[in-house]
């Protein structure tokens, strides 16, 4: 089968087997174009939480996939790859969390949609690199606790200079590894560019840039901008895919290493063979772990709306 017969083997199998397909904004192409909705993690969560059909079918990593059980506890969640994990999401766990709650008792636990279910179940409030800002400015509290990615939570606290907020030292390996020095050598060779970067990005690369934002909010302020050229600090997907829904403007990765291995692992073939029930894991929590990481989700989705 070539990719468009397996697209549209897909489409006609997710039909009859009433699937919804959510995707992640990285995944390749080829899924996007077979997805019901294909967004950042904010636009998945909020998706997630309207889902109609009987499954869902999640091509993005296990994080994503267990934010939708979560939401939608009654539906059967698949994961499309189970080893598509996200190395910042299993940096802390919730002994670790607990006790620094402990010694921050007044501050709110900010966590990062990028953790495990487990530890969502001790956070007060979830928040994604696009609802973030916002999130952090409708708190009633100004005393934050931002676990894990220290470097979201610096630009957070810089977009917030009237809260305290405490940061630990977590963080993606493909964004963190962007060097101030990789935007410099980007620059001279592309002068005219914009620099959009995600916030997963150190401070020392986020100063340097024109736009910081989520995965959607990059692609929609290439997509609307005047300018013709665009260094993209993201995984390397987002250039590929704009440049696909640009073709007049030129999209350069801000390095050739920003490649997410996790992500990358779902292919077309695994949503096929998900849809032919030859692969995939279908997510399992227990109802005490949905009832209390529910709420910070909840919190996200009314705050950040
Ligand atoms: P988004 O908030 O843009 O979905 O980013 C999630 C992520 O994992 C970035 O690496
Ligand atoms: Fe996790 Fe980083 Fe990959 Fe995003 S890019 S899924 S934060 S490892």
């Amino acid at each position: 089968m070539n990719i468009s017969q397996l697209q549209q083997e897909i489409l006609r199998m997710k039909k009859e087997q009433d699937v919804c397909i959510l995707a992640h904004s990285y995944v390749a192409r080829e899924i996007s174009e077979i997805a019901d909705y294909t967004g950042d993690s904010y636009g998945l969560s909020v998706e997630a939480s309207k889902v109609t059909q009987r499954t869902v079918l999640m091509c993005g990593v296990r994080f994503m996939a267990e934010t939708c059980k979560i939401l939608s506890p009654e539906k059967r969640v698949l994961l499309s790859n189970p080893i598509a994990g996200c190395p910042m999401a299993e940096q802390m766990d919730k002994d670790m969390i607990e006790a620094v709650k402990a010694q921050y008792p007044d501050y709110t636990l900010m966590a990062y949609v990028n953790t495990t279910a487990a530890l969502k179940t001790i956070a007060d409030v979830c928040v994604t690199s696009s609802s973030a800002v916002k999130i952090a400015k409708a708190l009633d509290n100004d005393k934050i606790l931002f676990i894990p990615d220290c470097n979201l939570g610096a630009f957070v606290a810089k977009q917030v200079p009237d809260k305290t907020v405490k940061l630990l030292q977590g963080g993606c390996p493909i964004h963190a590894a962007v060097r101030p020095a990789d935007v410099d050598a980007a620059k001279a060779l592309h002068p005219e560019a914009l620099v959009l970067v995600h916030p997963e990005c150190v401070p020392g690369v986020t100063e340097k840039a024109d736009y910081v934002g989520s995965t959607t909010g990059i692609m929609a302020y290439a997509k609307q901008s005047d300018a013709k050229e665009f260094i993209i600090g993201t995984e390397i997907s987002i250039a590929e895919h704009l440049q696909y829904d640009c073709p007049d403007k030129m999209f350069y990765p801000l390095t050739k290493h920003l490649i997410c291995p996790n992500m990358k692992s779902t292919t077309l073939v695994d949503v096929y063979r998900v849809l032919r029930g030859e692969f995939g894991e279908e997510i399992l929590l227990d109802d005490e772990t949905i009832r209390l990481a529910r709420r910070c989700i909840d919190n996200m989705i009314a705050l950040g709306g």
